[in-house]
């Protein structure tokens, strides 16, 4: 049985002003019909899986199942967390509920829902390798080939042998600072994850009993106390609340010696900042991406997105301008990360 379980409750702070708190990313819609967390939905609904379980905020209860109903798709179950207590958290809860419903042998595929996925032959080559080594009581991950220093991603080194399933993950490093990345692109051999992981549920969770302790027993506990109804599984509060917030890569995937990774080669953006939303779309003749009612006169590598109001640029390159009804971001594509700054003083400012 391989259960996915997909990951939408962050906040997508990186892509300010149009994701918001009320509506993050996962839930917005970049290319074509569906919303990310949409096309997430339709990528699951494949022969290989059960329904999918999706993991999320309670504030995210509706617009999840909304956007559910609206493409028909049937899930498994809707965790709901009382609070944000990042990706470990989420997932050694869903683990823990996998394991109960299906058995310990359940794989779990793990996806973000935020990001933009081209699900060719290679993509499900790289599934069904995942899949074998999972059962084999392997943590899988899925490796980019990297392009750029990016501080925003994990790094996987591997064993050297090369070529067919998954290889034994030999360092994970996440988050790296600048200089430490732009070292390991130097040094060569590592690849990006992606972040989506094939695993046993009871695997996983033996991992997590022995790295992370706190979080085991705090998804014990929130799955044992949780109240069920027909739409959601309401994960128990002061159980749940108890769980260090940290991030599987941080929690997990940096101690363990189970770790493997099945290289990738598919289209994959993580849709991570304005920079990778001007990269993943269409360009017009002066590198310029623009959406919505927009009008530009002798500007060059830049995005402009407006939601509603009428935006008009000129003569300026390598700008970001975002407008939204109550918000409007300008800022320099190129120092993308810059919104965090802005995002923070928002923050300490409401
Ligand atoms: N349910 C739930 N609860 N989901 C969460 C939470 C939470 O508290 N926090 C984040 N998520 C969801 C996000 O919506 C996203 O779909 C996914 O989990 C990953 O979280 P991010 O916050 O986007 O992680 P990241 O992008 O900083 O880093 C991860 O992804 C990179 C690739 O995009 C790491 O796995 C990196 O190693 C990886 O390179
Ligand atoms: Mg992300």
């Amino acid at each position: 049985t391989v259960v996915p379980v997909v990951l939408a409750g962050g906040l997508g702070t990186r892509l300010w002003p149009l994701s918001r708190a009320s509506r993050p990313k996962q839930f917005l819609t970049f290319a074509g019909p569906l919303s990310l967390f949409q096309s997430t939905l339709a990528r699951v609904d494949d022969a290989r899986y059960t329904p999918p379980v999706v993991v999320t905020n309670s504030e995210y209860r509706f617009v999840a199942g909304e956007q559910a109903a609206e493409i028909g798709c049937r899930l498994e179950s809707v965790l709901l967390e009382p609070v944000a207590r990042n990706t470990a958290a989420a997932i050694a809860a869903a683990a823990v509920h996998v394991a109960r419903r299906f058995g310990d042998d359940a794989v779990l595929h793990v996806l973000p829902s935020d990001h933009q996925i081209r699900a060719d032959e290679s993509y499900w080559r790289a599934v069904d390798e995942a899949i074998l080594a999972a059962a084999m009581g392997q943590l899988v991950t899925f490796g980019i080939q990297p392009t750029h220093p990016e501080t925003g991603f994990g790094y996987i080194k591997s064993d050297a042998q090369v070529g067919g399933a998954a290889r034994a993950v030999t360092q994970f490093i996440e988050k790296p600072e600048a200089s430490r990345a732009a070292k390991l692109i130097a040094d060569g051999g590592y690849f990006w994850n992606s972040g989506m992981f094939m695993m046993g549920a009871g695997c996983f969770l033996a991992e997590a009993e022995k790295l992370a302790p706190a979080i085991h027993e705090a998804a014990l506990g929130a799955v044992s106390s949780a109240s069920e109804d027909v739409d959601f599984v309401r994960l128990g509060e002061n159980a749940f609340m108890a769980a260090p917030s940290i991030s599987v890569d941080y929690a997990i995937f940096e101690k363990t010696d189970r770790a493997a990774v099945v290289a990738v080669d598919f289209s994959w953006s993580d849709l991570g900042s304005w920079d990778a939303v001007w990269k993943s779309g269409t360009h017009d003749g002066a590198s310029n991406v623009a959406r919505g009612p927009v009008t530009l006169s002798g500007v060059s590598s830049s995005l402009v997105i407006s939601d509603h109001a009428h935006v008009a640029v000129s003569d300026l390159e390598d700008v970001t301008v975002i407008a939204t009804n109550d918000a409007v971001y300008v800022g320099r594509l190129s120092l993308t990360q810059r919104v965090g700054d802005i995002v923070d003083q928002l923050r300490a400012q409401a």
